[in-house]
């Protein structure tokens, strides 16, 4: 039997628009998305979350970093639709004003920023960084004699490696692995928001 082709303009096409929840920073938020959205421009556009920045948009600059449910990611590469669920931690959720997380407090400490653009990427991507080195998760330059799982101590080179997705423009590095290693030193670096 051959099947009429339906007339046109009255195919049957896919949805492309999907109603998604994300929780960012502890608040949930129901958001009607075209399936192209990436999440940093839901952040950015429709959530008025500004402090993540975008630098690149390829996945190279890391001005975009935030934390999806606990580890650190490229939001420009991700496509906000498939973190139906997922819990968003941006700069913002980490402190405030009056009492700003660890890491914000030591980037300021030890001057570890000029323009500021990259910052909110290095602070994200540094929480989910001390997180990863204090569960055990090697990096191209731990040595294959330390035990498996045990937390890394973090030494310039441990901190450099593991921050090399996180670009720059300023030059202000020497800065920004003291400010890490000031925090990482502490032992706790505080809990992202929830
Ligand atoms: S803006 Fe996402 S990595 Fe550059
Ligand atoms: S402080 Fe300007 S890009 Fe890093």
């Amino acid at each position: 039997m051959t099947r009429a082709a339906p007339l046109r303009g009255t195919e049957s096409r896919p949805p492309d628009h999907s109603t998604v929840t994300l929780r960012v920073n502890g608040t949930a938020h129901e958001l009607y998305l075209d399936h192209r959205s990436t999440l940093l421009d839901v952040l950015r556009e429709r959530l008025d979350l500004t402090g993540t920045k975008k630098g690149c948009d390829h996945g190279q600059c890391g001005a975009c970093t935030v934390l999806l449910d606990g580890r650190r990611v490229n939001s420009c590469l991700l496509l906000a639709v498939a973190q139906d669920g997922a819990r968003v931690t941006t700069v913002e959720g980490l402190g405030r004003s009056s009492a700003p997380h660890a890491l914000q407090e030591a980037f300021v400490d030890r001057d570890a920023l000029q323009c500021g653009y990259c910052t909110p990427g290095q602070i994200c991507s540094a929480l989910g960084m001390l997180d990863e080195a204090e569960r055990g998760f090697p990096s191209y330059v731990t040595s294959p004699d330390e035990p498996p799982g045990a937390p890394v101590a973090l030494t310039p080179d441990e901190i450099r490696e593991r921050m090399s997705g996180n670009l720059c423009r300023c030059g202000a590095y020497p800065r920004i692995v003291e400010a890490i290693q000031d925090v990482g030193d502490l032992g706790d670096v505080g809990g992202e928001a929830p």
